[in-house]
């Protein structure tokens, strides 16, 4: 199940994001998006494994940061969490989704392009919603 995030969830989300990126956010700042209704989780038999931020920012939903435990890696959770964000930005209005990805991090580029984003300018991505 996809439900927001909380306190007591803090530690695995910062062991998730750890484990997925070599420059990781700091606790403080997953600590600042607590009780925002875009920072959700995805939980499955008590395990949570992975989870996802968004914004919305003139009409669009802006994604900050998505990462899927690497144990759990290509077993769709990636895609659920990023329609949960597609549903969520309908909900406030928004019309695209927009990301950015590293030029080199042509795995996720491909995560993306496999959802229908297009590459929109340099490292941005967007697709319609
Ligand atoms: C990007 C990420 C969230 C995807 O999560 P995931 O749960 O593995 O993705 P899914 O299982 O839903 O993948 C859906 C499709 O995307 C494509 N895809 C996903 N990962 C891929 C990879 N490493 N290489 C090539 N294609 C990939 C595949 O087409 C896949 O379908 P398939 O497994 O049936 O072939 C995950 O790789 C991750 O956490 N990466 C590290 C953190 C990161 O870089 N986040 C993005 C910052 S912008």
């Amino acid at each position: 199940m996809i439900r927001n995030v909380v306190g007591s969830d803090l530690s695995e989300i910062v062991d998730i994001e750890n484990l997925s990126f070599s420059v990781p956010w700091p606790r403080f700042i997953f600590k600042s998006h607590l009780g925002s209704p875009g920072f959700v989780l995805y939980e499955q038999d008590g395990v949570i494994k992975g989870y996802v931020i968004v914004d919305i920012i003139d009409s669009r939903v802006h994604l900050g940061s998505i990462a899927v435990h690497p144990k759990y890696l290509r077993c769709g959770i990636g895609t659920k969490l990023l329609d949960w964000c597609i549903d969520f930005g309908k909900m406030y209005g928004a019309s695209t989704i927009t990301l950015e990805v590293r030029e080199k991090n042509r795995n996720v580029q491909m995560f993306y392009l496999k959802l229908d984003f297009q590459r929109c300018y340099q490292k941005q991505y967007c697709a319609a919603i």
